[in-house]
């Protein structure tokens, strides 16, 4: 799939996820480049009433830019909708998030949202998910952190996350999720991971040569 392949197929899943909003809703919105594609067509609905949620500054200032109104995530308990995308996406529904560092403000969005959307291109569409899985360590015991959950490197040139935390991505074994997200969430220093159970998602959006494909999972 050529570079500009992936982008049309980011942005025909966005498109198909922009269709589900609603004006006047609560709707959460994630971060990444397919997000990018997401905020223009929310933008091209001309809605009035709609609250946004931003889970990073990227997405926020783009949003903003395009007339949006976002909210700081203190002004609101719940969410009616969040849409994000994705860097892997297993068959039994377990999802990698995080490339961009985001995971922690996305999974907060995506489980106070009554729906949570995963829109991606076919690329992101796997047998079974591999490592790296990102992380978000508190600074404070960060080297008795890292060895407490080994196979871990703090990711290199990655800023902090605007809410300080260090991104960091686990190189072990990802063949039982469940187990690794239950022994990740256990770590003490551990803020958050990339790993998002099939409970915390609602529909899977997923754009190829095919055309469009939407799967409900929770
Ligand atoms: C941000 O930290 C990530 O969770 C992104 O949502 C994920 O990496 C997908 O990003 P792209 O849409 O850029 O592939």
């Amino acid at each position: 799939m050529s570079t500009t392949e992936a982008e049309d197929y980011k942005r025909a899943a966005a498109i198909a996820a922009a269709e589900e909003i609603e004006d006047g809703m609560r709707l959460g919105l994630g971060t990444g480049s397919t997000v990018a594609h997401l905020l223009p067509a929310i933008a091209a609905r001309g809605f009035t009433r709609l609250r946004c949620v931003a889970t990073s500054v990227a997405t926020e200032r783009q949003a903003a830019d395009l007339g949006l109104t976002v909210e700081p995530f203190t002004s609101l308990t719940a969410l009616d909708l969040a849409i994000d995308g994705a860097d892997q996406i297993a068959p039994d529904g377990w999802i990698v998030k995080g490339g961009g560092g985001a995971h922690t403000r996305e999974k907060i969005v995506a489980a106070a949202a009554q729906r949570f959307v995963v829109i991606a291109d076919g690329t992101k569409v796997v047998d079974a998910l591999a490592a790296p899985v990102p992380l978000e360590l508190l600074a404070y015991g960060l080297p008795a952190t890292l060895a407490a959950l080994g196979d871990t490197a703090v990711r290199e040139g990655a800023p902090p996350s605007p809410d300080g935390g260090v991104i960091a991505d686990y190189a072990g074994d990802v063949s039982d999720p469940a187990a690794l997200a239950a022994r990740l969430s256990d770590t003490p220093g551990v803020i958050d991971h990339g790993l998002f159970p099939p409970s915390l998602t609602s529909e899977v959006i997923v754009a190829g040569p095919d055309g469009v494909t939407r799967r409900a999972l929770a």
